[in-house]
């Protein structure tokens, strides 16, 4: 049995002060929040700059772990701009998001340095959220599957079976990201089946049936639960519904009932 895990991806939005408003309100809900996540892990990945004020509100509350979007695959030295995975340890960091589309299209993000960075969070002790996905071209023509198996393959290069239990693959088709165009169930439980063959094949049945797959893409309230009923689909990495708290609680919400 997978637990659930839904992830807030604020990408390049909310700065410190708001990251505090933002997590005193979220968890301010009495009762609520810690029911729920006996039920669904709950992440939230804010700007660098905004982790030390969201770990500070969260006030040791285990409620809710946060996550870095990005993060170097080198220790230390001179890369300039580059933030290392013991700074992020440091700061009470748990996961760690790599290969978003948005790094891979807008970044020059490759494959072998989304491996890198894989490889350097596992023995860092933090949990990449490893992101893959076709773009529309892609899928129009007929390159879904081939995609997907390249990004995996490739990404896990060199990782062991035991530090892929740490690893949180997300599905995002990127024609879906930011659009308001959702993959509907079928094409999204199809792709989730899919990423989880590859693991299968790449590893065991046994592993694959313990990964977590998220899905990202234009996940809100309203399509979370029928996107969480299907039986590949683990969670959901969040973008735009994930800003404002009240409305990533209801995805949360959704989620428990779809559970
Ligand atoms: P949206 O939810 O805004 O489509 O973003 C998805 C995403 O890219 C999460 O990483």
């Amino acid at each position: 049995m997978r637990k659930p895990i839904i992830a807030a991806n604020w990408k390049m939005n909310i700065g410190p002060r708001e990251a505090e408003d933002f997590i005193n309100s979220f968890i301010g809900q009495p009762g609520k929040l810690d029911s729920i996540t006996s039920q669904v892990d709950v992440v939230i990945a804010p700007p660098f700059v905004s982790i030390p004020a969201a770990v500070a509100a969260l006030n040791s509350s285990s409620a809710v772990s946060i996550a870095a979007q990005n993060m170097s695959d080198q220790d230390s030295g001179a890369y300039t701009g580059e933030v290392s995975s013991m700074m992020l340890k440091e700061l009470y960091v748990r996961y760690v998001i790599l290969g978003h589309s948005e790094r891979r299209t807008l970044y020059g993000e490759t494959d072998a340095i989304i491996n890198a960075k894989i490889k350097k969070a596992c023995a860092s002790n933090l949990k990449p959220i490893f992101c893959i996905g076709e773009t529309l071209e892609e899928r129009e023509g007929g390159k879904l599957e081939s995609v997907l198996r390249t990004q995996i393959t490739d990404g896990l290069v060199g990782v062991e079976e035991k530090d892929l239990k740490e690893i949180v693959i997300a599905y995002e088709p990127v024609w879906a990201i930011g659009t308001g165009v959702v993959a509907s169930v079928d094409q999204a439980q199809e792709a989730h089946a899919f990423v989880r063959s590859v693991v299968a094949d790449l590893y065991n049945q046994e592993a694959a049936d313990k990964i977590r797959i998220q899905y990202g893409g234009s996940m809100k309230a309203s399509n979370a639960a029928e996107l969480l009923a299907q039986p590949d689909i683990d969670g959901g990495l969040v973008g735009g519904a994930s800003l404002e708290s009240q409305s990533f609680l209801d995805l949360i919400k959704a989620a428990v009932s779809a559970g």
